[in-house]
C-alpha cells in the first residue's frame, strides 16, 4: 500500500470508530459486540504505530475520543470486578473442581457450593457507607468503572439507607440490573433485547429518561469491606435479604458435581418460565476462608465458574439487509443484526435463505427478531416479533445481480419439478466479480487444492490488487511484489510458494470437484474420476463426447449431466481448464486400487441385501476396482439379485445375456461369505 492509500484505510477506520463510539456512548445502543469495537481499535493503533504521518483527533489514542463518556466521571474499584470462566460440560465441572482440590491439597473432601442462576443484565457495584447509598459504578474495564450513582438511585431495588444493626461500616454491595422480560415487552423502546434496555437505560444522561426504564435489581457478591461478619456465601446471601436487598429465589448450596448437573438441568427446563434471561448458573465455593486461599487466575477467581447453558436462540433487531453472491451465483439475503451472544457466540449475521423466506416470514429492515443458531450452521431468524415493528422499512430483493448487473434467473428444478425458490447470477464462468472471486476462494479452499494458509481474505487481498482473476493465475503470482504488501514478510511468502507448489500434484477427483462446478460436489466428482479415469476423458466431455458414460453412474443424474454441459460450453471454463492442466500435474485414478479382485468389471444391484447395507455394498465394489452403474445396458458385466428384485431388470439382463448373480455368488468374487 503506498501513503495515500494507508491514509485513506487510516481515515476509513477513524470514521467507523467515531460512529460505533456514537451509538455507544451518546445513543447507549451499541452496533456492534465490544470485540469488534476492540479489535477495531486495535488496528487504529497498530496503524498509528506503523506510519508516523497518520494523526487524527478521533483517534482511539487521544484521550478526547476515547474517554468512556464526558458525562460519566471514571472512578476505580477499590478491589476490581472480575469476570467468570465458563464451563460447558461434565468434564469443565470435574476438571474445576480437580484444580480447586489440587490447589488447597485436599483429596477425600466434599466442597459446598452456592449455586446461583446467572442473570444475563449489567452488573453493577453500590457502595455503601455508614449504610448510606453513596456511589454507584458500572463495571467498565473491571479496573476503573463509570460513576452512574444517579441512574441507579432510580431503581426501586436498591436500598438507598440501610439502618440494621450488623450491616457492615462500609461495603461495595454487587449484583446485577436487568429488566424482565414482560417489562421489556410492554414497554416501548428501542432495544434490540433486555440486555440492551438496561444497559442503554443505565447510561442515560438524564436520571428522569432512567426512571422511565423498570429497571430491577439482584444482588450476589460483595468488593470491598469493613466490618462484614460473615464466614460463607449462604449466609451472606441470607443477610442481604434481611438489608433489605433482593436476591435469586433460585439460589442452591449443595455438594458434588452430580449434584450441580441435576440443578443446572432442573433450572434449565423453567428457563422458559423465568421472567428474566439467564445464561447459565454460577457455582461459587461456598467457605470464605476457602475463597480467601484459592485468590484468582488473571481476571477471574479459582473460586468460581459460569456453567452455562447451550442457547441457541437470541433476540436482535435487523440494522439492513446485504446480499451475498456465492460461488455458482446464488443471491443469498443476509440480515446484519445487532450483535447478540447466543450460546457463547456473537452473532451479527444471519441468513435470509432467499426471497421467498423474507415475504413468508415479512421480515423487514429494522425489525426485532428472534435468532438461531444451532451448532456450526450459519444462524437463522426465527420470526419477527410485530409488536416491536415501528419505522421498518420492506426490502426489495434486486432482479439484478449487485455484482455484475445481469439479469438473475430463477432456474426449473429437474427434481422438484417447480421453479426454484433462490435467484441466480447467470455467469457461467467468470462473467461475474464475485462469482469469479467466490470461485477462487473455492479452488484453494481445504476440500479443493487445500493450499495452506491461502484464506479467504489472501484471495480478497490479491483480487484487489489485480494479481488474480482466474484460478490457474496464483500458479503465476509476483512473490517480489507479495513481499512488499502489507501484513507479508519474507517466510510467510516463502511459506505461499512452498504451499502451492506442494499441491501441484492433485487426484482426478479432487481437480474435477476443485473447478466448482455447480452440483458437482466432492461425491459426484468422485464418482465422475472414477467413471472417466483420465483427465484426458474429463476434457473430452467438453466436445459433447462421454456424457453417456457418466448417464450410467449411480448417483449421476439429469441434474448433473446439465450442470457439466453448461459448464463445458462456456469458453471462459474451458481456457481455465486448459491452463490448469499445464500448471497441475493431475493424477489418473488416484488413490484408487488399479488391480483390485474386481478390476474393471461393473455392477448393479436389484433387490434388497441381507446384512449389508447398499452403501457399504457399494464401497466394498469401488474399494477393489470395481465400478457401479445405474442402468441395465451392454456395459453391464452383473446384475446381483437381492430379495424382491424389479423383475424388468433381470429380463432385461436376461436379453443382453449379462450375468446374474446373487448376493453369496458376489460375495465369494471377493473371498468372502455371508
Ligand atoms: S459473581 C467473581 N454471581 O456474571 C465473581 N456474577 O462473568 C463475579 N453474574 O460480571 C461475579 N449472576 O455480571 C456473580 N450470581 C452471580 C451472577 C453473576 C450474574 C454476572 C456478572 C458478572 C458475570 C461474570
Amino acid at each position: 500500500m503506498n501513503d495515500d492509500q494507508i491514509k485513506n484505510e487510516y481515515s476509513k477506520k477513524i470514521k467507523l470508530f467515531k460512529k460505533y463510539n456514537k451509538y455507544y456512548y451518546d445513543r447507549s445502543n451499541p452496533i456492534v459486540s465490544d470485540q469488534e469495537f476492540d479489535i477495531l481499535k486495535n488496528q487504529i493503533i497498530e496503524l498509528e504505530k506503523k506510519h508516523s504521518f497518520l494523526k487524527s483527533d478521533n483517534s482511539p489514542t487521544k484521550s478526547v475520543g476515547f474517554k468512556p463518556s464526558k458525562i460519566f466521571k471514571k472512578v476505580s474499584h477499590k478491589s476490581p470486578m472480575l469476570s467468570l470462566s465458563n464451563a460447558f460440560t461434565k468434564e469443565d465441572l470435574l476438571n474445576f473442581e480437580k484444580k480447586i482440590l489440587n490447589f488447597l491439597n485436599k483429596k477425600d473432601f466434599e466442597i459446598e457450593y452456592s449455586a446461583e442462576p446467572k442473570i444475563d443484565g449489567i452488573s453493577a457495584s453500590l457502595i455503601y457507607i455508614d449504610g448510606k447509598f453513596e456511589t454507584g459504578l458500572s463495571r467498565g474495564d473491571g479496573k476503573q468503572g463509570e460513576d452512574i450513582t444517579d441512574n441507579l438511585k432510580t431503581i426501586k431495588d436498591i436500598p438507598k439507607k440501610i439502618l440494621v444493626k450488623n450491616f457492615p461500616k462500609e461495603i461495595d454491595i454487587r449484583g446485577e440490573v436487568f429488566i424482565q422480560n414482560s417489562d421489556f415487552k410492554r414497554i416501548s423502546n428501542k432495544f434490540a433485547n433486555p440486555r440492551n434496555a438496561a444497559s442503554g437505560s443505565l447510561r442515560q444522561k438524564n436520571p428522569e429518561d432512567t426512571k422511565k426504564i423498570p429497571l430491577k435489581f439482584i444482588a450476589y457478591t460483595f468488593g470491598y469491606e469493613k466490618g462484614l461478619k460473615i464466614e460463607n456465601q449462604k449466609d451472606f446471601l441470607r443477610s442481604l435479604k434481611k438489608w433489605g436487598f433482593k436476591t435469586n429465589s433460585l439460589n442452591i448450596t449443595t455438594k458434588g458435581i452430580d449434584n450441580l448437573i441435576t440443578n443446572y438441568k432442573r433450572i434449565e427446563e423453567k428457563r422458559d418460565k423465568i421472567d428474566f434471561d439467564i445464561d447459565g448458573i454460577v457455582y461459587k465455593v461456598n467457605s470464605f476462608e476457602l475463597q480467601k486461599r484459592l485468590g484468582n487466575v488473571a481476571s477471574s477467581p479459582r473460586w468460581a465458574i459460569a456453567h452455562k447453558f447451550s442457547t441457541n436462540k437470541g433476540i436482535s433487531k435487523i440494522n439492513n439487509i446485504e446480499i451475498q453472491i456465492g460461488r455458482t451465483g446464488a443471491l443469498t439475503p443476509v440480515a446484519k443484526i445487532v450483535p447478540v451472544n447466543i450460546g457463547g457466540v456473537v452473532v451479527s449475521n444471519a441468513t435470509l435463505h432467499n426471497e421467498e423466506e423474507i415475504k413468508r416470514k415479512d421480515i423487514r429492515i429494522g425489525d426485532t427478531v428472534v435468532v438461531e443458531r444451532a451448532g456450526d450452521v450459519i444462524p437463522h431468524i426465527v420470526s419477527v416479533d410485530l409488536k416491536k415493528r415501528k419505522s421498518s422499512q420492506k426490502f426489495s430483493f434486486p432482479e439484478k445481480c449487485p455484482s455484475c448487473g445481469l439479469q438473475t434467473i430463477k432456474e426449473f428444478n429437474l427434481t422438484t419439478k417447480k421453479e426454484d425458490a433462490v435467484r441466480r447470477c447467470p455467469s457461467e464462468g467468470y462473467e461475474c466479480e464475485k462469482v469469479s472471486i467466490e470461485k477462487i476462494k473455492h479452488f484453494v479452499s481445504k476440500d479443493a487444492l487445500n493450499i495452506d494458509g491461502f484464506g479467504k481474505k489472501i484471495v480478497e487481498n490479491f483480487w484487489s490488487q489485480k494479481m488474480i482473476r482466474f484460478p490457474h493465475d496464483i500458479f503465476n503470482l509476483d512473490f517480489d511484489q507479495i513481499k512488499l504488501m502489507d501484513g507479508w514478510g519474507k517466510k510467510s511468502v516463502d511459506n505461499l510458494k512452498y504451499s502451492i507448489e506442494e499441491k501441484k500434484k492433485i487426484s482426478l477427483e479432487k481437480f474435477i470437484f476443485s473447478l466448482g462446478i455447480r452440483h458437482i460436489g466432492l461425491e459426484n466428482a468422485k464418482l465422475i474420476s472414477r467413471n472417466l479415469k483420465s483427465s484426458k476423458n474429463f476434457i473430452d466431455l467438453s466436445n459433447n463426447k462421454r456424457f453417456d458414460d457418466l448417464l450410467n453412474i449411480d448417483g449421476i443424474g439429469d441434474t448433473q449431466i446439465k450442470s457439466l454441459k453448461i459448464f463445458f460450453s462456456n469458453s471462459t471454463n474451458l481456457k481455465v481448464i486448459n491452463e490448469l492442466q499445464k500448471n497441475l500435474s493431475i493424477q489418473n485414478d488416484f488413490g484408487l486400487k488399479k488391480d483390485g479382485l474386481l478390476k474393471e468389471k461393473t455392477f448393479m444391484f436389484t433387490g434388497k441385501l441381507t446384512g449389508i447395507s447398499r452403501a457399504e455394498a457399494k464401497s466394498l465394489i469401488e474399494e477393489n476396482s470395481g465400478s457401479i452403474i445405474s442402468n441395465v445396458s451392454k456395459k453391464l458385466d452383473y446384475l446381483i439379485v437381492g430379495e424382491k428384485p424389479t423383475k424388468r431388470k433381470i429380463d432385461d439382463a436376461k436379453t443382453l445375456k449379462i450375468k446374474i448373480i446373487d448376493q453369496n455368488e458376489w460375495l465369494k468374487m471377493l473371498n468372502k461369505t455371508s
